[in-house]
């Protein structure tokens, strides 16, 4: 299908050619999204063809991204793809932590499972390959880490040099170590990340370099992904909800959209309901929904779930729409609640990075308030993987993790190290003969 760029705002709509270096709307500012002509398409086809897909051993049918380009707006743009097997993320059952979340039944579909480790690999695999469509040689971004992670290894395996701006000190070594292992040229900005956003618009601008942030409609494009192989693996049949962290808003939206498309064109029959966590110290979004009221950014975010440390959302308009398209809710989630909700979903013998386990405390508070049953059914997306963040863990497990406040969070389900010496009738006495 032809696709173009339309503004989101729905007194603008103004169009725009797929191939238009834009991040913006030029008339209104609005954000832009690929959108589809509104033609019927052959449902149970593409179903059998994305599923045959997955026995083929070519590059394009490999990847958990491509598999379903009919609804990625690429027809002409194949011969540039970037892949390096993205998607292809379990849906992983997790009875202690359902018990955990007040839940019968929980689902996981586990986005730590991607080449670099987040589900930014969905999206980051359509921006590369828009940007060697377009012929840029130069890729940026700023972000509080996986982001940068991604965009350094999609840009090095694409040939094109990756330039990544970070808040200094205020993102986990994991992810540093991936943006300097994948040669990205690394800035370490002393601002936090909304600032350096405004930042690095300005300099995309002036030196001509392609923008790789959540507003490039083209990420958005390819995290649609996450939830079209959900589906798939659902057997087409949609959970009541899906839970998912909120940062940027740029998964919100992307969720929202695929849910829509799939909707739209006939592909499931109802549409699940979006419940989007914040972290209490970064909740500008959470306030929007449930307080109304104008659209008022938080000037000093602060979480340990520094992936989610963000105060000025760009995509909250879409994410708006979205969360409210699908009848969905927002929750917020205090530091505590994330760190105990981490170590649960470790428990499990899953494990996660902090801002995905807000998914999980999340469904605890929704639970308790009624607001979730019990029985429903419901998938909650955990964005990164447990190794992006190590020095959390650690420091939660032995009491020594404090939030931004400086109080320490409490090891509730700490588990201690023990330092033992080299003699095994200690040992043996130890572990109880
Ligand atoms: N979870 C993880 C692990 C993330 O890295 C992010 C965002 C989010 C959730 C929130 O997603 O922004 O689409 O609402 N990380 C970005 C980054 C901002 O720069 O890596 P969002």
């Amino acid at each position: 299908m032809r696709a173009e760029l339309v503004c989101f705002e729905p007194n603008c709509r103004a169009r725009f050619a797929l191939d238009a270096v834009l991040y913006n709307c030029p008339k209104c500012g609005g954000l832009l999204e690929a959108a589809f002509p509104n033609d019927p398409v052959d449902v149970a086809g593409w179903k059998k063809t994305w599923r045959e897909r997955r026995l083929n051993n070519t590059r394009l049918d490999q990847s958990g991204v491509w598999r379903y380009r009919e609804l990625l707006p690429f027809d002409n743009g194949l011969d540039h793809v970037v892949s390096l097997r993205e998607g292809n993320t379990p849906l992983l059952e997790a009875p202690r932590a359902a018990e955990y979340g007040g839940l019968h039944r929980l689902t996981f579909k586990h986005q730590g499972f991607n080449p670099t480790g987040s589900f930014k690999d969905n999206g980051m695999t359509c921006g590369v390959t828009q940007a060697r469509r377009l012929g840029m040689k130069r890729v940026a971004c700023v972000s509080t880490g996986n982001t940068s992670a991604s965009m350094a290894a999609y840009a090095s395996a694409a040939g094109l040099e990756p330039i990544v701006f970070i808040p200094h000190g205020n993102i986990s070594y994991g992810k540093l170590a991936q943006a300097l292992e994948y040669g990205a040229r690394t800035l370490q900005v002393e601002a936090n990340f909304d600032q350096i956003l405004a930042l690095v618009r300005v300099l995309a601008q002036r030196l001509g370099i392609y923008l790789l942030n959540s507003i490039n409609p083209f990420r958005i494009e390819g995290q649609k992904s996450i939830i079209f192989e959900m589906m798939d693996q659902l057997d087409w049949n949609p959970p009541e909800w899906i839970v998912l962290p909120g940062g940027n808003l740029g998964n919100t939206s992307a969720f929202g959209k695929a849910l829509r498309e799939l909707h739209g064109f006939g592909f499931i029959a109802r549409m699940p309901r979006l419940a989007v966590v914040q972290a209490a110290g970064a909740a500008p979004f959470w306030r929007l929904v449930n307080e109304g009221g104008e659209f008022t950014s938080v000037s000093k975010p602060e979480t340990l779930a520094t992936a989610i440390r963000i105060g000025d959302p760009v995509s909250w308009p879409k994410a708006l729409a979205e969360v409210r398209a699908s009848n969905g809710v927002v929750e917020k989630v205090t530091e505590q609640e994330i760190a105990d909700a981490k170590a649960q979903i470790g428990r499990a013998g899953i494990g996660c990075e902090p801002a995905s386990a807000a998914t999980l405390a999340g469904i605890r508070r929704l639970t308790a308030a009624g607001i979730m049953d019990r029985s429903a059914s419901v998938i909650a997306v955990l964005t990164g993987n447990l190794l992006k963040d190590p020095d959390y863990i650690y420091k939660y497990h032995t009491g020594q993790l404090q939030s931004p406040n400086s109080e320490i969070i409490r090891p509730t389900f700490g588990n201690h190290p023990e330092v033992v010496p080299d003699d095994p009738d200690r040992i043996a006495e130890l572990l109880g003969q």
